[in-house]
């Protein structure tokens, strides 16, 4: 199980050890750090995620660079900017630094 560090929107850290194969938002709900309210569907933004180490993380999809970018002037858009719906865990993700966006 890939092991996530997390940085809250209140600034707290946490260790997540989260299942492979559920979205990133799964792992997260889970716990409580973000709310997901579309269910995944790139359309909500409320499962907005900065990535410290984004070059583990993966590429953006599609839907999600348009869901960004819609956001943009609304909240806070970083370099390492995702949505959280949008990534499935895997092995490779063993390491990733998260930080919750306020809004999510
Ligand atoms: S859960 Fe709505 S955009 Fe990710």
């Amino acid at each position: 199980m890939p092991s996530l560090h997390i940085t809250t929107a209140t600034g707290e850290t946490k260790e997540l050890q989260a299942a492979t194969g559920i979205t990133l938002m799964e792992a997260l709900q889970a716990e409580g750090l973000v709310e997901g309210t579309c269910g995944g569907a790139a359309s909500c933004g409320t499962c907005h995620v900065y990535f410290t180490n984004k070059e583990i993380a993966g590429e953006q999809t599609e839907d999600e660079g348009y869901m960004l970018e819609g956001l943009e002037g609304f909240v806070d858009i970083r370099e390492g900017s995702r949505l959280s719906c949008q990534l499935k865990v895997t092995d490779a993700h063993d390491g990733l630094k998260i930080e919750i966006a306020p809004e999510a």
